[in-house]
């Protein structure tokens, strides 16, 4: 008896090995070890057994049971690991290739443009005596129209294809002018603040328009504001910007949330071949007074307070001062794009 048990061993031992599959492995386990198993065949007839024979054949039974466990359990990691070495050989991935050719992004590349842009206007304007605030990108109709002036009926609703959920009720921000409500719900006038951030607006895409893109609000409420100050402020928000005093009009610009609203243009030089013609007018920074409405929305006495508000698109005034011919370069996550701002 105690022979043949060693022979059950044996065979499965060289059984096992030919296999290459788990399934193949747990049926032979179980054909051996299984309650019907060879094995328990043979302790059926350990009735038959001389008492000396039944004092080894129990301890030897054991022995074997946990032997083809272990097996089992070895040979399974081993075919495991086979699927995975033939895996990496057939999708040819090579480990041993080391990153040293991956730079790191902000090591090689520096800041991306419009990050370097946003930076300096926020410094320029905290310099002014400016908060700079944040807002979420998911807002809701209030903040992003109806608090703006802009009610469910508005034709200006339709300016600014919006990305809505599921539940109509919640957006992307379309525009940062929902920092000015934020902001006029967490301060008493006077203040003074800048929000910058990404808008989504859904657009199809080409050189000059991006379904996402980057605002800088700016907001100034207080008693007796004039249109002055605000060209006072973009004047020297552009000198700083440009290093040299910009000249600048103001056209009449339509935007619900101010009153009267404008279009600040600044006079642009393109220098192609040098030839005066490439100069003239550029559309940089839509701006107005704060409509009475949207300072009521905001719990402030319209009576009592007004202000200024303006909307900076911070691609558009990377691709002016960069000369940048194409929008989608700025979302395009190519460092060799990147690398050349590095030395700004
Ligand atoms: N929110 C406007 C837009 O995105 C820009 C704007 C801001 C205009 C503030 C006037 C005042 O188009």
């Amino acid at each position: 008896m105690l022979q043949k048990m060693d022979e059950i061993f044996q065979d499965f031992q060289s059984k096992i090995a030919n296999l290459d599959k788990q399934a193949d492995v747990l049926a032979l386990k179980s054909s051996v070890i299984g309650k019907k198993g060879t094995l328990a065949e043979i302790l059926k007839s350990l009735k038959n057994a001389t008492p000396e024979e039944r004092k080894t054949i129990g301890p030897k039974s054991n022995q074997i049971k946990q032997n083809i466990e272990k097996i089992v359990q070895e040979k399974i990691q081993k075919i495991e690991l086979d699927e995975v070495n033939q895996k990496l050989e057939k999708e040819k991935i090579d480990f041993s290739l080391t990153n040293k050719n991956l730079e790191q992004g902000l090591q090689a590349a520096g800041l991306h443009p419009v990050t370097s842009i946003q930076r300096e206007i926020e410094d320029i304007f905290i310099s002014m005596g400016f908060d700079v605030l944040d807002g979420p990108h998911i807002e809701d109709e209030f903040h992003n129209f109806e608090a703006l002036n802009i009610p469910d009926t508005h034709p200006a609703r339709d300016m600014q294809d919006t990305f809505w959920f599921q539940d109509m009720k919640h957006l992307l921000r379309t525009h940062t002018s929902t920092i000015q409500v934020r902001g006029m719900e967490s301060r008493k006038p006077p203040f003074k603040f800048v929000g910058p951030g990404k808008v989504f607006r859904s657009e199809r895409t080409d050189a000059t328009h991006e379904m996402c893109f980057h605002q800088l609000e700016g907001m100034m409420v207080g008693k007796d504001i004039t249109v002055g100050n605000l060209i006072y402020f973009m004047k020297t928000l552009l000198k700083e910007i440009f290093k040299k005093d910009m000249e600048v009009r103001l056209r009449p610009g339509y935007f619900p949330f101010v009153e009267p609203g404008f279009e600040l243009d600044i006079r642009w030089k393109k220098p192609a071949k040098g030839e005066s013609k490439h100069s003239g007018w550029l559309e940089l920074l839509p701006c107005g007074m704060v409509h009475p409405n949207v300072l009521k929305a905001g719990g402030i006495d319209p009576e009592e307070y007004n202000g200024f508000a303006f909307g900076l698109g911070l691609d558009r005034l990377v691709m002016v001062k960069y000369m940048i011919e194409d929008i989608r370069h700025l979302h395009s996550g190519d460092l060799r794009f990147n690398k050349q701002f590095k030395a700004y």
